[in-house]
Formats: C-alpha cells, sequence, structure tokens
C-alpha cells in the first residue's frame, strides 16, 4: 500500500492532497484573495500566504482522507516551475515533515504534474498522446509518450494564453485572475462580434503578445468615440477574444495531431478549464476523430490532486529525491 501526501506551491494556490495506491481521496485548496487588490500574483505575499495556509491545509487534506499523519509512506512536492519564494514553502515544509517521519520525498515537476492529472481519474489517455498545455505561464504541446516521458513540440515565443486572458481582461478593467470572468461574460456574448488577428508563427510554437497590443489598441480606439464601449459590450469583447484564443490554439493542436498522426489529445492546466477552449476541443475532435481527454475542473487549474498522482507513479519506479534538493524557477522535463 502506498499513502503519498502531496504539497503544491508554485504560484497562489496553497494545495495538499492525500493519494491512496493511485487513488486520490482529498484535494484541499486554498486559495490567496490578497493578490486582488494588485491586479495580480505578488510574489513576497504569496510565499507568506503559503506559510500561513501550509499546515491547515496538511491538517485538512488528512482529515478528508480519513488517513493519520503517521499512515503516510512518502512526500511529493512541486519541485518548479513557478514563483521561488512560493515554492521554497512547499519544498521546505516537505523536506522538515519527511524528516521528522523519516519518509522518502519525491519532486514533482508542474507542468508535467498538470498532464498527469489525467490519470487522476477514468477514463485515462493511453500512450502516446498529445496534450495541449495551457496555464498562467506556459503554453505547450506536448507529445506524451509515457509517464515521464515527455516531448514538447511546440510552445510560446512570449505571452502564455492565461497571461493572453488575465491581460485581456486588466485592460477592460475586471479583477485578477481574469480568465474565469472572460469565460463568464463570454457564454452570453457573441464570438463573432470582433475579429481579432491570428499570429502567422511558423511550426507549432504560438505568440500571444501581438494579440495582446491589438485588444489594446482596440479597446482604445473605441472607448475614445464611446466612453461605455468596454460596458456597452463586455459580453461580445470577451466572447471575440476568448474565441480567437481558443481557435490560435486548437489550430496548432490539429496541425500537431495531423504532423504526428496521433488521435488521442488531451488539454491540461488552468486555461483548460475555460468553456469554449473545452467545447472547441470536443467539436474539433468530432470532426477529425479523435479521443479527447479534458480533466474535471477542479484538476485543471493548481492543486495537489496532480502532484499527488505524478508521486504516485515515481513511487512506483523509487524515484526518490535527496534532502538538500532545491526549488527551481525554471525546471525543463
Ligand atoms: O494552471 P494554473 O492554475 O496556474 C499556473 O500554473 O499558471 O493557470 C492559471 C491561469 C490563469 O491565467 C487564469 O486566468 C486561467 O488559468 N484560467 C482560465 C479559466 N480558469 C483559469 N482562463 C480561461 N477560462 C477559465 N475558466
Ligand atoms: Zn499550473
Amino acid at each position: 500500500m502506498s499513502v503519498i501526501l502531496a504539497i503544491e506551491s508554485s504560484c497562489d494556490d496553497t494545495s495538499a492532497a492525500v493519494c491512496v495506491d493511485g487513488v486520490v481521496l482529498s484535494n484541499v485548496i486554498a486559495n490567496q484573495t490578497i493578490h486582488q487588490a494588485y491586479g495580480g500574483v505578488v510574489p513576497e505575499l504569496a510565499s507568506r500566504v503559503h506559510q500561513q495556509n501550509i499546515v491547515p491545509a496538511i491538517q485538512q487534506a488528512l482529515i478528508n482522507a480519513k488517513v493519520s499523519k503517521n499512515d503516510v509512506d512518502a512526500v511529493a512536492f512541486t519541485r518548479g516551475p513557478g514563483l521561488l519564494g512560493s515554492l521554497l514553502v512547499g519544498v521546505s515544509f516537505a523536506k522538515s515533515f519527511a524528516l521528522a517521519k523519516s519518509l522518502p520525498i519525491i519532486e514533482v515537476n508542474h507542468m508535467q504534474a498538470h498532464i498527469l492529472a489525467h490519470f487522476i481519474e477514468d477514463p485515462k489517455p493511453t500512450f502516446p498522446f498529445l496534450c495541449l498545455t495551457v496555464s498562467g505561464g506556459h503554453t505547450q504541446i506536448v507529445l506524451v509518450k509515457d509517464y515521464f516521458d515527455m516531448e514538447v513540440i511546440g510552445q510560446t515565443l512570449d505571452d502564455a494564453a492565461g497571461e493572453a486572458m488575465d491581460k485581456t481582461s486588466k485592460i477592460l478593467g475586471l479583477p485578477y485572475p481574469g480568465g474565469p470572468l472572460i469565460d463568464k461574460y463570454a457564454r452570453q456574448g457573441n464570438p463573432n462580434a470582433y475579429k481579432f488577428p491570428e499570429p502567422q508563427i511558423p511550426g507549432l510554437d504560438f505568440s500571444f503578445s501581438g494579440l495582446k497590443t491589438s485588444i489594446l489598441y482596440f479597446i482604445r480606439d473605441n472607448v475614445a468615440i464611446n466612453p461605455n464601449f468596454i460596458e456597452d459590450n463586455l459580453a461580445d469583447i470577451c466572447a471575440s477574444v476568448e474565441y480567437r484564443i481558443a481557435t490560435i490554439l486548437l489550430n496548432k493542436l490539429s496541425k500537431a495531431a495531423n504532423e504526428y498522426g496521433i488521435k488521442n489529445v488531451a488539454l491540461a492546466g488552468g486555461v483548460s478549464a475555460n468553456t469554449g477552449l473545452r467545447q472547441g476541443l470536443l467539436e474539433l475532435g468530432e470532426k477529425n476523430g479523435w479521443n479527447c481527454f479534458i480533466p474535471q475542473l477542479q484538476y485543471c487549474t493548481d492543486n495537489a490532486a496532480m502532484i499527488a498522482i505524478a508521486g504516485y507513479y515515481k513511487f512506483l519506479k523509487g524515484n526518490f529525491a535527496e534532502q538538500n534538493i532545491a526549488p527551481l524557477a525554471r525546471m525543463p522535463f
């Protein structure tokens, strides 16, 4: 039997989970609301709030899973990529807990864990599959050959898709994080109301910075004519922006699926919570005869359940880390 306690603290969510024999029994997420006042994550504040949240989150995860801290067999934690101060809180807690209980520790790559979230519940994808991994800091198309054998075959050259969502919402005067609000307003809007350009980037790479600038100028020019332009057209603006971001992502995913001849296609990361993107993938999958995999909403945005499942597969291989391990702000696969 394997009881894994997992910790995620890479950005602004403190999360703890317990997984027993590959079955996730609890997944507690403490969101940090303090950043809303600043319109984005303030790293120094994030690490301080992680310090306040981490013990209660872990206690609650153990209680929800009905597991005692004495039953834990290994502690898995996010090593990177992420904010160094935030990561340090999770890594230090994992090491201290493991040292006190003489347990092994397991390092997990946050971006790999987003992909391995597909192995929390059925149906699970079979290898090889393509995963469009879209979060606040990353936009990647990943060829997943095995649990820990992954190759990035396309990625953003500048902003991430989540960043494009968050920056658009900032331009529109909406609070942080903007992605979920763009999603909410887009549901009442017309995705073809406004046309935003699709960047012409060679190969399987992405670019979102030009889109952000075109949205900024579009809003500036229209507000100069009608000061209430945003309020009068919020739903249509959100629907049109969401549609363009989703089509940029899905067009490249289609290209990758054709080039690699792969029909198992998955979404992962915070932006995979987006309704338009989820629907878009399913429609495309139907057209192309793909098997599509989309995680439950709670496993799209940052969570420790995905760290627990990644930790479980490393535990099976006896792949443990040393006590002198340090977090990494940048961490390739
Ligand atoms: O994976 P994640 O929780 O954190 C990182 O690892 O970055 O992703 C966060 C990103 C943010 O940019 C947020 O605005 C976006 O995911 N997001 C969404 C939605 N929910 C979260 N974007 C669009 N629609 C959503 N429903
Ligand atoms: Zn993430």
